[in-house]
């Protein structure tokens, strides 16, 4: 087996789950800061239930997270000690806009920024970075209704441009939108969008939809006459829809599914609406907010590679009665009976990596990078406090292999992989940290208590010798 010689591998976080330090540098408040563990989480995050600043009942993860904001330069060391090529990472659009509409950067923000992709460069790490993973400033949403509002298009421009000018040196792999597919599910968080009463709420995703596309496309033009050499994707949230059973209506009801995954970046990536979008929104008398001179910015900038994170499949049946279902990232999908699940519920299935890599090439024919991919398990250390996360390995051994045969037996160009929360980090869905994912754990607890130490965990020194031998060597 063998992949490109240059082939990325790395690891992936995003800053409000691993950075802390959230009132240090001059940073402002952010969406994301604002969803606590417990039960308010998913309604906040799906912008049913409104909140807007922190309050005493509750415990904010985000807050401190796993304190990467002081401690990037241990935690860098370990990525290099593990032989990182490219470490993924986003940027808090509050530590650089506090309030998001200012006119000067924050300094000590970028500054931060700067010394951590200087601290990547030094170890031969080619930093991937997020402009917004689920990251939208309170201020902006407090005063503009977040990405219901057109004006947030010159926001994140002004956000890209300076990130793309001050770093022009050190970062030249972007991606505009974490998972902007998300925007569906998870409105506040991918867009700090908030529903009033009596909304209609399928338009006002759409609005919110339409505005972040046409702010990818322009940061993808922005990034490209600021530095031709950048590489600027789109990301998706992925993984295939199977019918429950080889009945046509299933079959038909798995497309249907897929699509409403692949719509937004079909937009970024072939730079128009896909017409069964348009058919969508025509039946359900949705109306694209379409201004002068969109059309044209989505039609000329389309992206430069396709990004997606990868955690499990899902089954389709035509048949909405059925409630026999489990979790999966985000959502739910009526279970797989041919799959077995993590602890959280989620179907765990490496050649879905397989399928989605390929049907994704097929569709796109464009270069393809794994920017999320993981293990989300309760690791519990022996009496010598080491852990032995075989579980972890065995995931990842099994979707590396599958991503592999991808590119040497289906000829898919794949650019790199790396893995999600390559460091224990506080998770988006449930908001706690023993829900971990890294090779390296923290010494946290679901409270936030715990000395923060860092230890390498078995798998640590697994994918050590994986990314060594370029992925021949996986047992
Ligand atoms: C992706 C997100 O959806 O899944 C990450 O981009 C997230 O932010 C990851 O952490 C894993 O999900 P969870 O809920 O286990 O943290």
């Amino acid at each position: 087996m063998s992949l490109p010689e240059h082939f990325f591998w790395g690891g992936a976080t995003a800053a409000n789950q691993c950075e802390g330090g959230y009132r240090e540098g001059g940073r402002g408040i952010a969406n994301i800061d604002l969803l606590p563990v417990g039960e308010d989480r998913f309604a906040i995050a799906s912008g049913k239930m409104k909140r807007l600043q922190f309050d005493d009942g509750h415990f904010y993860p985000a807050q401190d997270a796993v304190d990467f904001y002081h401690h990037y330069k241990e935690d860098i060391a370990l990525f290099a000690e593990m032989g990182f090529t490219v470490f993924r990472m986003s940027v808090s659009w509050t530590r650089i806009f506090p309030n998001g509409d200012e006119d000067q950067p924050n300094e000590e923000g970028l500054s931060f920024y700067e010394k951590v992709f200087r601290e990547c460069r030094r170890y031969g790490i080619e930093p991937l970075v997020t402009i917004s993973h689920f990251d939208c400033p309170i201020g902006l949403v407090q005063k503009y209704g977040g990405w219901k509002n057109r004006r947030m298009i010159s926001f994140y421009e002004k956000l890209a441009v300076t990130l793309f000018t001050r770093f022009r040196e050190l970062v030249t792999y972007w991606i505009t939108f974490n998972e902007i597919n998300m925007i569906h599910h998870l409105p506040f968080c991918a867009a700090g969008i908030c529903f009033e009463e009596g909304e209609n709420e399928s338009q006002v995703i759409a609005d919110a939809a339409h505005y972040e596309l046409v702010a990818s496309a322009l940061a993808t033009k922005r990034g490209h006459e600021i530095n031709p050499q950048n590489k600027i994707g789109c990301m998706l949230a992925a993984g295939p829809y199977y019918p429950e059973s080889c009945r046509p209506e299933d079959y038909w009801q798995a497309v249907c599914d897929d699509r409403d995954g692949y719509s937004l970046i079909d937009v970024q990536v072939r730079g128009n609406y896909p017409s069964y979008l348009l058919k969508k929104y025509e039946r359900e008398g949705i109306h694209i907010p379409f201004a002068e001179g969109d059309q044209e910015l989505l039609r000329e900038y389309t992206v430069d590679f396709v990004s997606f994170s990868y955690y499990n499949s899902r089954v389709s049946s035509a048949d909405s009665s059925k409630k026999d279902t489990t979790e999966g990232n985000v959502f739910p999908t009526l279970r797989n009976p041919y799959l077995k699940e993590s602890e959280w519920g989620w179907p765990i299935d490496p050649l879905g990596l397989r399928i989605t890599l390929n049907v994704l090439y097929d569709r796109y024919q464009k270069p393809l990078f794994i920017v999320e991919n993981g293990f989300g398990a309760n690791d519990i250390p022996d009496e010598n406090g080491y852990i032995q996360d075989d579980y972890r390995i065995d995931y990842l051994r099994n979707h590396i292999r599958e991503m592999i045969k991808a590119v040497e037996e289906d000829g898919v160009e794949l650019w790199g992989y790396t893995s999600w929360g390559c460091i224990d980090l506080i998770s988006n869905g449930t908001g706690e940290i023993q829900k971990r994912y890294g090779f390296i754990y923290v010494d946290r607890d679901n409270k936030g208590e715990g000395s923060l130490k860092r230890s390498k965990k078995k798998s640590f020194y697994w994918y050590q010798r994986v990314i060594a031998s370029n992925g021949k060597e996986l047992d």
